[in-house]
């Protein structure tokens, strides 16, 4: 490994593989976030190796024989269903020369023919066709040629997760106490059907992913790196959306909870009272209005259930290493080198309901990422520039950390805590380090 900046507290580094001396209690190193070799191990384990990855929902390949372009870690990858149905993920890379095969996001097809000499492959990632056979000797066996493929791709309630190690436990073993929130959130749908939209908002960033996951969970930032989002909302009466983590969120009814393996969630719903609140709270949207006045007359008493349907569902879910639930959205964390990352927000939509809640949906899911989103953008990079001053060794997650009445832990075993706690980061750090160990050590 080519030891960047090769020291830790002034220290030559340890060797390569031992990252134990970089993840403490309280601190990682700054090379967490800035070392491409780190980065490429990343790529290989967190994303792949061991663990569990979020690949997309079910609504992205809606038919048999539907496909779907995506990357784990840096690998191209083809999440395909075959004609029955069935779930797979193949490398979108051919196995005669390493070309990728398809090169369309998504579409509906029964076999992939590679573009740069014609080898033909089924869409479960058997080969099929290699053009002149004659070429190839007799002990040319297609069957060892097939694409590689994920051994095992599992979907919990339409979303769907892919791991490479064939004895990872089941979804939701795996998603343990972040299980129920999921289900808060897909249940919302009354008849539990969320569609995922088919545009998707991609927003890059020049800074490590991590970052976006270090800020998926964080409570403490909202009141200053987005004080003029709050400052708008304020304007527009005393309780609206997110005014909360304005003053003392430590001392409000909203709670962390660190859910193991990495996942955390954000609860702001303690912030809202009763039927029709997510709703009253929510910053207008244009054209929102008449909207409303239909649905008042046209559903009476129940519109105060239809209209909290419309906006976000007041939780922030992080899936370790790469999804997070925000509001209605799904987005999805997609590393592109050590120090640039691509966000995708998928929005979604619900079934069993009427379609101008939809509408109102998709305006409200238009509001955060425009006018909140860029403020943590600008904030991941202008970490990502004071990350480069190699003497500065650590960043800190020791928020929250020996606070007396902080943390609590609940009746199902779940730690829970105050808002601002950076408790989110240490327990992934914690999944982090599992995963990057070397085989022997673990
Ligand atoms: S690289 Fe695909 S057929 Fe040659
Ligand atoms: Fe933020």
């Amino acid at each position: 490994m080519t030891l960047q900046h090769a020291f830790v507290d002034g220290r030559p580094r340890p060797a390569a593989g031992d990252l134990t001396a970089l993840v403490r209690e309280d601190r990682v190193h700054r090379t967490l976030y800035t070392d491409p070799e780190i980065f490429a191990a990343e790529m290989a384990q967190v994303f792949g190796g061991r663990s569990w990855v979020y690949l997309a929902h079910e609504s992205q390949v809606p038919e048999p024989n539907s496909f779907l372009s995506l990357r784990v870690g840096l690998r191209p990858v083809l999440l395909t269903r075959d004609r029955s149905g069935a779930l797979h993920a193949v490398f979108n890379r051919c196995s005669h020369r390493a070309a990728t095969l398809c090169r369309e996001m998504s579409g509906v097809a029964k076999s992939f023919q590679c573009p740069y000499h014609g080898w033909t492959f089924r869409n479960t990632g058997e080969l099929v066709g290699t053009p002149w056979p004659q070429g190839y000797g007799e002990n040319f066996d297609r069957a060892e040629h097939g694409l590689h493929k994920f051994p095992r791709v599992e979907s919990y309630r339409g979303f769907i997760f892919g791991t490479l190690n064939a004895s990872a436990p089941s979804v939701p073993e795996w998603l343990g106490a972040a299980t129920g929130w999921l289900d808060y959130w897909i249940d919302r749908a009354p008849e539990g059907e969320v569609i995922v939209r088919s545009g998707v908002h991609h927003m890059g960033y020049r800074g490590n992913w991590k970052l976006a996951y270090d800020n998926a969970g964080d409570g403490y930032h909202p009141a200053f790196s987005h004080r003029s989002l709050l400052e708008m909302a304020s304007r527009m009466g005393e309780s609206k959306d997110m005014s909360y983590f304005g003053t003392t969120p430590d001392d409000g009814p909203m709670r962390t909870y660190l859910l193991g393996n990495g996942h955390s969630v954000i609860d702001q719903r303690p912030n809202y009272e009763g039927p029709g609140s997510f709703w009253a709270n929510q910053r207008p949207q244009p054209g929102r209005e008449s909207l409303e006045e239909r649905i008042r007359a046209e559903h009476g008493e129940d519109a105060d259930r239809l209209l909290d349907l419309c906006v976000g569902s007041q939780i922030n879910l992080s899936i370790f290493p790469n999804l997070l639930i925000i509001g209605n959205q799904i987005q999805v964390i997609e590393p592109l080198a050590v120090d640039r990352t691509q966000l995708s927000w998928h929005a979604t939509a619900i079934g069993g309901v009427p379609p101008e809640i939809n509408t109102v949906r998709m305006r409200t899911q238009e509001d955060f990422p425009a006018f909140g989103e860029p403020d943590d953008q600008a904030n991941f990079e202008e970490v990502q520039r004071g990350l480069a001053a190699p003497e500065a060794e650590w960043v800190l997650m020791n928020r929250g950390l020996d606070v007396p009445g902080w943390q609590e832990i609940g009746p199902d075993g779940v730690v829970s805590s105050a808002v601002t706690d950076e408790g989110h980061m240490r327990q992934y750090y914690a999944t982090w380090l599992d995963l990057m160990a070397p085989e022997a050590t673990r």
